[in-house]
């Protein structure tokens, strides 16, 4: 399985995701503007590896910052992390462990190097518990899907997206483990193409049959019985179980209710944001219109065409068979699951 991200003496090591299919290159960030700028470019991506880049960027920020009026620098160091992407909770998430890690370590005392050394560690340790996280959902989550027969995916929800293992792809690499004949439909994902450039070619190295689609296919192929389980992943699940994914997510599910095929998300809890209500509330991030204007800077619209761009939508939970974490699976009523979930009380997999 590919290395996402990695910790090495040089730097924090990437799959530069930008490149992929054509070249498999790596990164190296040697400070924290380098990881920011990663995330921002999409270097790295997905919510769950968007975290570990973010925990990983604060260590190398502490690890090269001045010893002089550190806590100004490490404010600093977080506030342009969190600057970079605004719909992935996980960021956040990350960034609010490493400042706990490194706020009661100042309050103890302890000396510069201790806390260096603290949040290398603690990066490390998001980074492992990350992939734990993917295995232990994709067990509950394999249970789920059938003996055989077709299961849809978008964007890019695999090893590629998270520390590693994947989330979607963790389901269903999970039950292709146990046994389960199954082969995946990728939704291509315009405009950036996680689907056709990330999903495709991830499913490829472990030898999983996948076809591709553009995603104006889906429909159809519902309505002709081709799909009989949609897994997606998330970039963050309000309180009442609204999930914000990548854009197009919202007409799957949609689609998936009229034609009766379950829509499940997986997603670890690290993605639950349990302080928003609703998927109202989650920010919506919107980039820049040469995505949409351009293929890899082949422009493939008239020069100066206005663009509307949201890289993510809200699917409200009802359209939402199950969401699938590492600590169980809820169904609706979400508030009370996702609440007990995220808690640490393990919910009942219901067949
Ligand atoms: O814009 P991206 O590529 O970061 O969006 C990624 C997604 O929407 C994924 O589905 C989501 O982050 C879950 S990844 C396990």
């Amino acid at each position: 399985m590919v290395n996402t991200i990695e910790w090495t003496p040089e730097g924090v090591v990437m799959i530069d995701q930008t490149k992929l299919p054509s070249e498999e290159t790596f990164l190296v960030c040697r400070d924290y503007v380098e990881v920011a700028d990663a995330i921002r470019r999409m270097v790295i991506r997905g919510a769950p590896a968007i975290g570990c880049a973010a925990a990983m960027g604060v260590a190398i920020g502490v690890l090269k910052a001045d010893d002089s009026e550190l806590d100004t620098r490490f404010e600093e160091i977080c506030d342009t992390l969190a600057a970079t992407r605004p719909t992935a909770v996980n960021l956040f998430w990350a960034i609010d462990r490493m400042r706990g890690v490194y706020k009661s370590l100042r309050a103890r005392g302890a000396d510069l190097s201790e806390i260096r050394q603290a949040l290398v560690d603690e990066a490390c340790r998001v980074l492992e518990e990350d992939i734990d996280s993917n295995r232990a959902l994709g067990r509950y989550g394999a249970d789920l899907l059938p003996a055989s027969g077709t299961v849809m995916t978008h964007c890019n929800a695999g090893a590629l997206a998270t520390g590693g293992y994947g989330t979607a792809l963790g389901v269903i690499r999970a039950a292709v483990e146990a046994g389960n004949s199954l082969d995946v439909l990728a939704n291509e994902t315009r405009p950036f193409m996680q689907g056709s450039r990330l999903t495709v070619w991830e499913l490829q190295q472990d030898g999983i049959p996948v076809t591709l689609l553009t995603d104006n296919m889906a429909g159809h192929l519902m309505q002709r019985g081709r799909v009989q389980a949609i897994v997606v992943g998330a970039d963050r699940i309000a309180a009442n179980g609204d999930v914000a994914n990548k854009i197009g997510t919202y007409s799957l599910a949609v689609l998936a209710r009229e034609n009766e095929i379950p829509f499940y998300v997986a997603a670890p809890t690290t993605t639950v944001d349990l302080q928003l209500e609703s998927g109202a509330e989650i920010p919506i991030e919107e980039r820049s219109a040469d995505e949409v204007t351009q293929i890899r800077g082949h422009q493939i619209a008239p020069l100066a065409t206005q663009v509307c761009n949201p890289a993510f939508d809200v699917t409200p939970n009802r359209y939402v068979t199950a969401i699938i974490t590492e600590k169980g699976v809820a169904r609706a009523p979400y508030v009370a699951a996702l609440k007990a979930l995220c808690e640490g009380q393990s919910v009942a997999v219901e067949a």
